[in-house]
This record gives C-alpha cells, structure tokens and sequence, in this order.
C-alpha cells in the first residue's frame, strides 16, 4: 500500500528543517495510534525481542518474526513511513541481506530497512541500495554488537573514536545509504555527524542537534522493566490515555521541546 510519507517527505523535512518524529511499533492497534497521532516513521525494531517477547537482548529475534510483526503494523499504517530491522546475521553478507530484505518488503509490506553497519559493511549497504531496496544505516550503538561491545556503552568519545565514527557515517552515505539513525553517540559527535551529511540524521541518545528522534513505544508509556534510559522519557505520567501520550511525544519533538540537553551524552 503506499502511505502518504515516503523518503521524498523526509528528505524535504531535513531540508525544511522539520524535526522527524519517529517511533516504534509492533502491532496493529499501536501502529494506528502512532498514526493518528503523527508519527512520521514508525520502526519495527528487533527491540521487540526484549519488549514484546522478554528477552535479554535483540540476537534471538527471526526474520520471520519481524516479517510477522510487520505485516500487523503495515496494516495499520496510512500515513507513516514503515522502516523495518534487519534482524541478527539476517545481513551477514549481501545475499543475505538481499533475501532477508525482499521477504520484509515482499511479505512485509516494509517500505524500508534499517541495518546495523559501520564502514566494514557498506558493501553491503551498496547491494542493497543497487537493488533498489531503501536502506538505514544504523550506526553508533549497535545493539546486535552488544555481546562484543561487552554492554551499552556510549560511543564516539575521545577524537579517534569521533573520527571513526565520521568515517563511518560517510562511508555509509558513499554506499547509498538514505537515511542515517545514531545511537548512545556522544552528542557533540553526533552534531559532527549531522553537518557532515546530506542525509537525514534520526537520533536516539545522540543529543539534540539529529534531524529528527526515535524511541521505543514501551519506553515513552513508561512500561519498560527496569531503570528507564537516560535519553526516554515517561510521556504517560499526567496523562490519562495511551493516544494522548503519544500525541504528547510528537508535539514534543516537533517542537524540539524533546530531546533536551539533559537525555544526552557528552
Ligand atoms: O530496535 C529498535 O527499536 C531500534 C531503535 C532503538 C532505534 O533499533
């Protein structure tokens, strides 16, 4: 089906300097919701392998999961973009990649996919973009690497890891990448980031100065288990139902009254 915002919408609100309201979703009822309430983006991360399944992390999600919990939201989906996870070692080389993303968009109904990438994989980001497929480069934190990572760490502090982090980004721009998404990036790097790229720049923990803001559903209701990240925020609290919430979200972002200074990283 063809939604009303498409990547020619998101790139005139970079360049009209439009903030991005972007959101995760996994279902039907909530994809309508984000909808309705003006998320421009809506994501089917494979954070639903901690939110929606209670898993530790994102490794153990399939392809097929996220193909079946993108077919729910497409559905509900008539005006935001649908970006879509390329799940763990579903992008191991770009034949994978190509498969995995033909049966997200095929199958799915995704109009675009999102995988985690530093220069090491633009080869695969350039297949992708070759075959016609809309790709997001998702860089910074990438939370399938958390196991080498050894946790969640901030990323791009001190000037050799900024620099590879710009390498990165024009590394990834270069292949034919369309969108850029940061993650736990050093807010001053991310800044780099943003004012050495013509793409749009979708942050989440990356400070104020990204095109546009992410977060995860759970996170901005206030329902995620444990300690709330630093870069969230509780939309719910003080108010009395789920869309108003996520309407809160939006206007928030839009107006750049979220994120502020304090939900980043130095
Ligand atoms: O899977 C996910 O929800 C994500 C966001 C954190 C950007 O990748």
């Amino acid at each position: 089906m063809t939604r009303s915002i498409s990547l020619s919408t998101l790139r005139r609100m970079k360049a009209d300097q439009t903030p991005i309201v972007a959101l995760t979703a996994y279902d039907y009822s909530f994809a309508r919701v984000a909808d309705r309430a003006g998320v421009d983006l809506v994501l089917v991360g494979d954070s639903l392998g901690m939110v929606m399944q209670g898993h530790a992390g994102t490794v153990p999600v399939t392809l097929e999961e996220m193909a079946y919990h993108t077919r729910c939201v497409a559905r509900g989906l008539d005006r935001a973009y649908l970006m879509v996870d390329l799940p763990f070692l579903s992008d191991y080389d770009s034949r994978a990649a190509l498969e995995s993303a033909a049966m997200l968009m095929k199958e799915g109904g995704a109009d675009m996919v999102k995988i985690e990438a530093n220069a090491e994989q633009a080869p695969i980001v350039e297949a992708l973009s070759r075959a016609g497929v809309p790709v997001c480069a998702h860089f910074g934190l990438r939370p399938q690497r958390v196991g080498q990572l050894g946790g969640y760490r901030v990323q791009g502090r001190g000037e050799e890891a900024a620099e590879q982090v710009l390498a990165d980004a024009r590394a990834l721009e270069a292949a034919g990448a369309d969108i850029l998404l940061v993650e736990c990036l050093s807010a001053p790097v991310a800044a780099r980031v943003r004012a050495s790229t013509g793409l749009p720049l979708i942050g989440i923990g990356a400070g104020v100065d990204c095109d546009g803001q992410i977060l995860v559903l759970q996170d901005i209701l206030g329902i995620t288990p444990g300690r709330p990240p630093k870069f969230s925020h509780d939309f719910l609290a003080g108010r009395d139902s789920i869309p108003a919430a996520v309407e809160a979200y939006v206007e928030a972002v839009r107006s750049r009254r979220f994120p502020g200074p304090e939900h980043g990283f130095e």
